[in-house]
């Protein structure tokens, strides 16, 4: 039986974004069958894949996790491989399905067997006596003969095997989203780090808040837990996300966070982990939260910040909720809160700062698989990074593109970070802009650069991130070039 792979397995055994996957589909050059694609499909449309060996596998990953690790200056990691148990369980699992195409390879080939039989002793007595022999001769000829494994279809399918004894792929339900499980990594943690916003509270096996229910495929618990389903909840097939592993590829029924509403309001204490001072004016702040008092938020969303006593700000949150426990903030000097002199100058490695939170709907429309342009004045950059993290690690689209707007050079103060993604994803471009003072006719200029690279605006999803000023002039030139306003979201950000 021709083998079905789902859009994200097809991408990574080919090597490419599952947003290529889809505009593919979208344009009709695969079909897709109930949602998945043939494997005979994919070797016939990338026939000069080089699979000699599983490096290709790998490239998606790594460019992944290089291009943000090098951003967040944390050492690039191995892929994560399975232990024994899940290993020997999926080797069982291949077995029986191996054993099972056996069969059905033997049963077909002796039926064709027969066939060639009977054509046999239906040229000794029809009419058509040479063209029954031809066909005889043929079928007795390639009945048996060895499969090539050099063939673009033999090298995927041994590919896509090798891809599933090292990860198990998770369909979540209703939401349909996919993902893949490496290594050991929870059910949860690998729905995180893929951009997904699945039910969570302690991570920790003790509040039962990722309750989701096991439709089909098998799991294995990665850790005891404290929470204890009841009797009902086991018989329904419910798991704890956090404390389980996928064994096999599985089916999950489990609530996720799709909105800002979805997510309810935290407070949090956190260690200041690390600051980078840009300038006087300027710097980067990481914290991190206690492994079971993650802060739960969507990518672009805000919190409320306070250290040392002073008043809360509010301030968007310049990382993606895949960024494991880290929670990046973009600290600029305002004249408006006492916070921001307090975070530049006094605020040190270690400290604790408190958050609460999330707030603000500037979220990607993650399901939308229009093109993207993200557009950032200054320190708006913040709340774009998270979205082109999340957007990046989604792999949806077709194409993205960053336009970062600044009026002074230091604004421009992760630029080799964009200048990363640019490199290392195919469908990922970035333009460094400058302009000398936010007015209108200076920012028109800029905006106009754009649309003289994409002069078919309408087609794009546009996120907006800067002051007041510049948003509303944004908003107004993307407007008046034919843009609906249900194409672009915007982040005005307080006292920037
Ligand atoms: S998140 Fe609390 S038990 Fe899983």
């Amino acid at each position: 039986m021709e083998r079905l792979l789902s859009v994200s397995r097809a991408a990574k055994l080919v090597g490419i974004s599952r947003g290529t996957i889809q505009k593919m589909l979208q344009d009709g050059e695969l079909i897709s069958f109930e949602g998945k694609l043939k494997l005979s499909d994919l070797s016939h449309h990338f026939p000069h894949i080089e699979i000699e060996d599983n490096s290709q596998l790998e490239k998606i990953d790594e460019i992944i996790e290089g291009a943000l690790h090098r951003a967040r200056g944390i050492k690039l990691q191995k892929l994560l491989s399975p232990d024994l148990g899940t290993l020997a369980a999926r080797v069982h699992a291949l077995s029986k399905e191996l054993a099972s195409n056996r069969a059905q390879a033997a049963y077909e080939a002796d039926l064709l067997q027969q066939v060639a039989e009977k054509l046999k002793d239906l040229a000794a007595t029809a009419g058509m006596a040479t063209e029954v022999t031809q066909l005889s001769d043929w079928l007795q000829q390639n009945l048996g003969m060895p499969i090539s494994a050099s063939t673009t279809d033999t090298q995927l399918l041994i590919r896509d095997t090798m891809l599933r004894l090292v990860a198990a792929q998770v369909h979540l339900m209703p939401s349909g989203h996919e993902y893949l499980i490496e290594g050991n990594t929870s059910i949860l943690e690998a729905a995180l780090s893929a951009g997904y916003g699945m039910n969570y509270g302690c991570s920790n096996g003790e509040c039962g808040k990722c309750r989701a229910r096991l439709i089909s495929g098998e799991v294995q618990l990665t850790r005891n837990h404290e929470y204890i389903l009841s009797e009902t909840e086991t018989k329904q097939g419910y798991i704890l996300a956090c404390s389980n592993t996928a064994v096999t590829d599985i089916v999950l029924q489990a609530q996720e966070a799709l909105d800002d509403e979805d997510i309810p309001y935290q407070e949090i204490t956190t260690i200041v982990k690390n600051i980078k001072a840009i300038s006087e004016n300027l710097a980067i702040v990481t914290l991190a939260t206690a492994k079971t008092h993650r802060l739960r938020f969507l990518s672009g969303q805000s919190a409320l910040v306070s250290a040392n006593n002073i008043p809360q700000t509010s301030l968007p949150i310049a990382s993606c909720p895949c960024d494991d426990r880290n929670i990046q903030f973009h600290i600029y000097r305002s004249q408006k809160t006492d916070i921001s002199s307090y975070l530049l100058d006094e605020l040190q490695k270690g400290e604790e700062v408190k958050i609460s939170g999330p707030e603000g709907n500037f979220l990607l429309d993650s399901d939308s698989l229009r093109p993207i342009l993200f557009v950032a004045f200054n320190t708006g950059f913040a709340p774009i990074k998270g979205l082109v993290e999340h957007a990046l690690i989604l792999g949806n689209t077709e194409k993205a593109h960053l336009y970062w707007l600044a009026s002074i050079p230091e604004q421009h103060y992760m630029k080799n970070l964009c200048r990363a993604w640019d490199d290392a994803f195919d469908d990922f471009r970035f333009t460094s802009l400058s302009f000398n003072e936010s007015t209108s006719k200076n920012i028109n200029q800029q905006l106009e650069r754009i649309q003289q690279d994409y002069p078919e605006l309408e087609i794009f999803e546009i996120y907006i991130a800067g002051s007041q000023k510049e948003v509303d002039i944004a908003e107004a030139f993307f407007s008046a070039h034919g843009l609906p306003e249900t194409q672009y979201r915007s982040y005005p950000i307080e006292g920037s």
